[in-house]
């Protein structure tokens, strides 16, 4: 049973252990400091002054086979933050916000395709809920002392190369890369089908972040972004309703660039560093790029199930249009909260 103690003064119950707390779980029970600050078992929680949060489990201390739940402190908005969770945090959802509505941009470059009346009118929903997660984003990143305002004018000034020291654009959502992706409708449907529910899984982490007010908004981008996720599947089935066979087969035929696109979303797993620990032990990030590419193959099997597609073989992540992490980032990372 839950010691009380563990839900006051801000602490939540997050999820189950995951392979990456298993390893950071001191062994022959000692509580010495481990790198992520996080533990359970299955019995007594305790809180200690700092807040780190064991529970003890056997009395040989912590065995391999917890079913514990991961304890976090969370910030609300006018918190005071500590000075690397701050850093973290406006690292990670600047980054978010910039590619969110670079990610508008580009989707809207995409209208030249569109067939019917109801494929533009639904891409341009896209297009305004996706420059709408930007907005989101760049709303709890203002008063934390941001100048949003300089971002977006950037953004729209320089749409097709906006200048990386001053805004984050995922490599993806930059126009040189994306471009190359996109010859016709069948790329656009495939793109919301198969790329999207990556999308889905890493930025649906975010709905348990430790600072609240990102927990806020990304409730709402998460049913959106499944939202154009149903957009791709509808669009792929209104391909194969006009286009009948020929159709399918050009879906098919586009889907591996897509899905490579899609497994490499949220970054190598050998990324899981130590610089994802430190994020993860803030509650910034919540779950490792292993995890995220199970849950985007998850959902995009039973997409693809539904659209009578077949799941090709031996597709390569690629990892140059991530989401996630790159060795450069942690550098960057380091440097910002150097200082
Ligand atoms: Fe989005």
């Amino acid at each position: 049973m839950m010691d009380k103690r563990a839900t006051s003064n801000k602490l939540t119950v997050k999820r189950a252990l995951t392979p990456l707390d298993k390893r950071n779980v001191p062994q022959n029970g000692s509580a010495k400091k481990s790198s992520l600050r996080v533990i359970y078992m299955d019995a007594a929680v305790f809180v200690t002054p700092n807040q780190v949060a064991y529970i003890n489990g056997e009395k040989d201390g912590f065995s391999s086979s917890y079913t514990g739940v991961l304890i976090m402190k969370t910030y609300d908005q006018n918190d005071a933050l500590p000075s690397e969770y701050r850093s973290a945090l406006i690292d990670l959802l600047s980054f978010q916000a910039d590619s969110e509505f670079a990610g508008g941009q580009r989707v809207s470059e995409n209208m030249r395709f569109a067939t019917r009346p109801e494929e533009a009118y639904r891409l341009a929903k896209k297009v305004m809920e996706e420059m709408g997660h930007g907005w989101y984003c760049w709303q709890i990143l203002e008063p934390l002392g941001i100048d949003v305002n300089a971002r977006v004018q950037h953004l729209v000034t320089h749409a097709d190369n906006p200048d990386p020291k001053v805004v984050r654009v995922i490599n993806g959502f930059r126009k040189e890369n994306w471009s190359t992706f996109f010859s016709d409708w069948t790329d656009v449907a495939m793109f919301s089908t198969v790329v999207t529910p990556a999308a889905v899984a890493f930025l649906g982490q975010y709905k348990d972040s430790s600072y609240l007010p990102w927990r806020k908004v990304s409730e709402r981008i998460w049913q959106e972004e499944k939202g154009h996720l149903a957009f791709g599947v509808w669009a792929s089935k209104r391909v194969i309703e006009f286009e009948g066979e020929a159709g399918r087969e050009k879906l098919q035929a586009a889907l591996p660039k897509f899905m490579a696109m899609g497994l490499g979303f949220s970054g190598r797993p050998s990324d899981d560093s130590k610089h994802f620990a430190r994020y993860f032990e803030f509650g910034l990030k919540l779950k490792t790029s292993q995890q995220l590419q199970e849950e985007y193959m998850e959902i995009v099997s039973s997409r693809l199930k539904e659209l009578g597609l077949e799941i090709p073989d031996n597709v390569v992540p690629n990892y140059d249009m991530q989401f996630g992490y790159s060795e450069k980032k942690e550098t960057d990372l380091q440097t910002a909260t150097a200082r």
